[in-house]
């Protein structure tokens, strides 16, 4: 089946949109990828509705929240009219669509997670049948509803060598651990990207930190970074989640731009080192997907706190910017075909089970 994967990132970046052949197991051919950067207005409301969500007791209505939702719904159909340009296909070729929507608020301790985007709207703009909300029912029979990224991994990573770890950088970190047997443990280890991009638009005069060269220059507060790692958090086993929110950038402030971004930096490596310490066995390699690949400083960083070789994913023929949204729509054939997405080992829901709700056109 051909489908459609659309995710709206941590990050806040935009949306990746990617088209791929699958049969929802073994089988995935990458047809086309497509990103859609969004502006940074949008950005910015994005980013006040996840604060607000995140003072809520429950998701429901709230104004801003709704409005952004209906423009959400609106970038995407945008971001699926040009990859479908782009691809030579037209709607009518395509199964399905697994639109993640945007995650407005991760509370999988209060028993919900809440990701905006309306999916019978983007259903009937392109007669297309949609399959979104693919967290919510994890959440709702116990587990953290993330990462779900992991199913994907194991079909890309039949031919590794095992045991094999895959690294997602988006806004928050996650790992992938794939046994010699193909078991899975997957969790959240802290921040990606997410507080440096927020220290670079607050300080920087940057979106993100290109490269890492604004790290590069930077030297590492280490009592600061102890004080952020002595979070009970990152002692927590996995399988374990984390909100974008749950850290902030207060942690750094009064240091220069430049020891601000290196010790946010380190942030997110050494709790990267001490969720890989969390794996029973050690990887060989990690290979690295998400924008996060391209901070050279973080890499570094990464490769120096887990002692552990770090390489991107691209290497192995992936397309490392496209890795998430050929998930979604990985994840959603497996949807309508009833086979499972999250595990025990994944997001420590009880037994494996498919997720998400159809929305036919
Ligand atoms: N050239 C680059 N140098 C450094 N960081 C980058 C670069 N390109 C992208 N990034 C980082 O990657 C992030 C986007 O990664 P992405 O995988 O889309 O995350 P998400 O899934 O959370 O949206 C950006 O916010 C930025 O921090
Ligand atoms: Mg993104």
């Amino acid at each position: 089946m051909l489908a459609i994967g659309l995710m709206s990132g941590t990050s806040r970046d935009g949306i990746d949109a990617a088209l791929i052949e699958t049969d929802g197991e073994g089988v995935v051919t990458p047809v086309a990828f497509h990103a859609m950067a969004y502006d940074d207005g949008f950005r910015v409301r994005l980013a006040e509705s996840c604060s607000r969500a995140m003072d809520m007791d429950a998701p429901g209505f709230e104004p801003l929240i709704a409005s952004v939702e209906a423009e959400l719904t609106a970038l995407h159909v945008e971001a699926v009219a040009d990859l479908l340009g782009r691809s030579g296909y037209g709607a009518q070729d395509v199964g399905v669509i697994g639109f993640h929507g945007h995650t407005v608020a991760h509370r999988p301790d209060r028993g919900w997670t809440w990701q905006i985007g309306d999916g019978a709207a983007l259903a009937g703009a392109f007669g297309i049948t949609v399959v979104g909300d693919l967290r919510s029912a994890d959440v709702a029979a116990g587990g953290q509803g993330a990462p779900l990224m992991p199913v994907y991994h194991r079909a890309l990573a039949a031919e590794l060598d095992k045991p094999a770890a895959i690294l997602n950088l988006g806004g928050v970190a996650n790992v992938t651990a794939i046994g010699a047997d193909g078991e899975l443990v997957a969790f959240d280890t802290g921040m990606a990207s997410g507080l440096i991009d927020n220290w670079m638009q607050a300080h920087g005069g940057a979106t993100y930190d290109a490269g890492g060269a604004t790290a590069a220059l930077g030297r590492v507060d280490e009592a600061r970074l102890a004080a952020m790692m002595a979070d009970p958090w990152f002692a927590v086993p996995p399988p374990k989640s984390i909100d974008r929110e749950a850290f902030t950038i207060e942690a750094v402030q009064g240091l220069s731009v430049e020891d601000g971004a290196a010790t946010l930096t380190a942030f997110s490596a050494q709790a990267i080192a001490r969720g890989i310490g969390h794996l029973a066995e050690r990887p060989a390699c990690i290979h690295v997907a998400g924008g996060g690949r391209h901070n050279a400083t973080l890499m570094a960083m990464i490769a120096a706190r887990t002692g552990v070789e770090v390489r991107a994913v691209d290497g192995l023929g992936w397309d490392g910017d496209a890795l998430e949204a050929q998930g979604f729509a990985y994840m959603a054939v497996r949807r309508l075909a009833g086979l499972a997405i999250s595990f025990p080992g994944t997001t420590g829901v009880a037994e494996a089970m498919t997720g998400g709700v159809v929305f036919r056109p």
